[in-house]
Parts: structure tokens; C-alpha cells; sequence
């Protein structure tokens, strides 16, 4: 584990900017092969060989959202939980970025923390580009409602309201109507043209969670937040709604945070950023499930026996070896 201890422990000490937290582990010199080739010392595995130095592409480098030694703690005294501790994190505009992390490692938190929908205890969060601690209650939800976008693990639809209605409900409240050409855009992308009419409890899980997406995406948030979208779903509803998440990024140029606990989930996106014990510990970019599988064997073995015998051996045991 002295690997991520030491990714850790870089973000948040010495004289950098907590600008930096989460780059510097793009940057970090002494990461084995960070070029992510499989030279020598890439084949001796460690999950840091894998990453890539290559930085978002120039034109993907807006911030959508971010956060600065964000601090979440819930309770006081003996039952104080520390969700978030010390948290930075740049989400880029027009990416597809996946949290990934034990259960209890705070990655729910950290969504509804940038997504406006918890208060934090203490640091900062930005939505393009508005520091949310200055946002009065109204505005607060104005913010909510016009930026952002959120998809639960459990649809959250309402079960009297058609899919459509569901879809617009959030511009309804508003009073506002949908953009007819956005609309039609969304529609067409989920599949759903032919079920708008039908209620919830007509549709399947995978057409449920793609109304959930489409009305997280009625709005054109400058950012969607997804806990766990596919965590109610098979297989197969899975990749409709990944696939549909992934068009919206490419197509539409959205941008999307998604919890998964799914390594060939999280490989469809283009950064995975993970979490443990309420602290960013690492990151990927252009994940595979393998990688994926390597570094959550090396937060914790059983969470990567678990999704694949193979991501158990070799790799993540020689990384272990190489960085104590
Ligand atoms: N409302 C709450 N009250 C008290 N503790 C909470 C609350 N929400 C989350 N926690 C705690 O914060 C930590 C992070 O939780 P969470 O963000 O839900 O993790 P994850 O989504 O990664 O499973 C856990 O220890 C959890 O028990
Ligand atoms: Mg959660």
C-alpha cells in the first residue's frame, strides 16, 4: 500500500497549491513510467505505470466543477464521521469521469457535495465557476436547478407522472418549457421516442434510469452527476445507460460524474478518479478494466478479487512489493 500512501500524501503536503492536489499525480516524478508504455518498469506493474502523463486535451481543460480541500464531516463527538477529508478535485468540461471506492470511502458525499445538495463543512466548491459557500439559499437551488444534473441509483421518478413529465418536470417546477430541439435530441438518444406516454412502472429498469438520465439532462447542466446508475440494473440495461451516458459527453459535449463499483463501467470513461477513507488516493486516465482492476486490488484485495480473479495476482502484488 505504500504506493497510494505516497500519492496521498503528496497531494495534500509540501508547498504546492491545493490547485495542484490532484495533478500532482499526473506529474509525479518518481511514478514508475509515467508514460504509461510497457517498458521495463511498466511490466514491473505498478498501478503507476499505467496511468498516462498526458494531460486532458487542451480543448477539454475547462473546469466544470471543483473542489479545494473540501471537508465533510457528519455528527460531533464520539460519532463524528470524517466523509471528505481535504478533497481537491478538478472535473473537466466535456469529460466522463468515474468515482470509484470502497463502500463508505465518501463517494456519495463528495457528489452531493459538488452537486449543491449537502453543505459542506468546510473548503470549497465550484460549479462553473461560482463558489457555492457565497450562494444564498435561492440561489443555491436556482443553481441546482439550471447547472446541474443528478441521476440516483433508484430512478427517483415519479410513478404517477408519464416519462415525459418525469423528463420535464424539473423545467416544469421552473415554469419553464423545454428547449423542443434539446428535447428531441435527448429523446432520440436514449431509445425512449415510443414509451414517453408510459408511466414507470410500464418501463423496465434500463428505460427508467434512461428517462432519470434524460431529465438530468433536460436542463443542459453544465454537469450530471450519476451515484451508482446502474447499480438496480442487469447487464445489459447497464450498457444502455452507459452507453447513453457516454454519447452525451461525446455527442452533446456534456459532462458526466459517475459512481461505479464496475471496472468495465468505469473503463468506458475517460478518467477514474479513486477514492479511500474520504481522500482522493489516485487516478486514472483511459481506464481499461484491467487497470481499473490493479488499482482497486491495491486500495483494498478483496474489492478486486471480487470483480476478477486475474487482477488478484502479479501485477498488484509486485506494485505492493515495489512500493514498500
Ligand atoms: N447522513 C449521514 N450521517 C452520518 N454519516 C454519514 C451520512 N452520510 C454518509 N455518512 C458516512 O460518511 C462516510 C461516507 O459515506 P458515503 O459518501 O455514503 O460513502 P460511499 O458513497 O463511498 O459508500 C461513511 O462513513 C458514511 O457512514
Ligand atoms: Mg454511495
Amino acid at each position: 500500500m505504500g504506493f497510494f500512501r505516497r500519492t496521498a500524501d503528496e497531494g495534500r503536503s509540501g508547498p504546492s497549491t491545493p490547485t495542484d492536489a490532484v495533478e500532482a499525480t499526473h506529474s509525479d516524478p518518481a511514478a514508475p513510467d509515467a508514460s504509461g508504455s510497457p517498458g521495463p518498469s511498466g511490466a514491473s506493474g505498478a498501478p503507476g505505470a499505467t496511468t498516462t502523463a498526458t494531460p486532458a486535451p487542451a480543448a477539454q481543460r475547462g473546469v466544470a466543477a471543483r473542489t479545494r480541500d473540501l471537508v465533510k464531516v457528519f455528527g460531533r463527538g464520539d460519532t463524528q464521521v470524517v466523509a471528505l477529508n481535504r478533497v481537491s478535485l478538478d472535473i473537466y468540461a466535456g469529460e466522463y469521469t468515474a468515482i470509484m471506492g470502497a463502500s463508505g470511502s465518501g463517494k456519495s458525499t463528495l457528489m452531493h457535495c459538488m452537486a449543491g445538495l449537502d453543505h459542506i463543512t468546510a473548503g470549497q466548491v465550484q460549479v462553473g465557476g461560482v463558489d457555492l459557500a457565497g450562494l444564498i439559499d435561492k440561489e443555491l437551488t436556482m443553481l441546482r436547478r439550471d447547472k446541474v444534473g443528478f441521476v440516483f441509483q433508484a430512478f427517483n421518478l415519479i410513478p404517477t407522472l408519464t416519462a415525459r413529465e418525469n423528463i420535464v418536470l424539473p423545467l416544469s417546477i421552473a415554469g419553464r418549457r423545454p428547449d423542443q430541439q434539446w428535447f428531441d435530441t435527448v429523446i432520440a438518444a436514449t431509445g425512449l421516442g415510443d414509451r414517453l406516454s408510459h408511466k414507470p412502472s410500464e418501463l423496465s429498469g434500463g428505460q427508467q434510469q434512461r428517462v432519470a438520465c434524460a431529465r438530468a439532462l433536460v436542463s443542459r447542466p453544465d454537469i450530471v452527476f450519476a451515484d451508482e446508475p446502474t447499480g438496480n440494473l442487469d447487464s445489459v440495461s447497464s450498457g444502455e445507460v452507459l452507453a447513453f451516458l457516454r454519447r452525451s459527453v461525446d455527442e452533446f459535449g456534456q459532462t458526466v460524474v459517475m459512481v461505479t463499483h464496475d471496472a468495465t463501467a468505469a473503463s468506458i470513461t475517460d478518467r477514474v478518479i479513486f477514492l479511500a477513507d474520504g481522500q482522493v488516493v489516485y487516478e486514472l486516465r483511459q481506464p481499461t478494466p484491467m487497470k481499473v482492476l490493479e488499482v482497486l486490488t491495491d486500495l483494498d484485495p478483496r474489492v478486486g478479487a471480487a470483480q476478477g480473479s486475474h487482477a488478484a495476482t502479479g501485477p498488484s502484488a509486485s506494485a505492493q512489493s515495489q512500493g514498500a
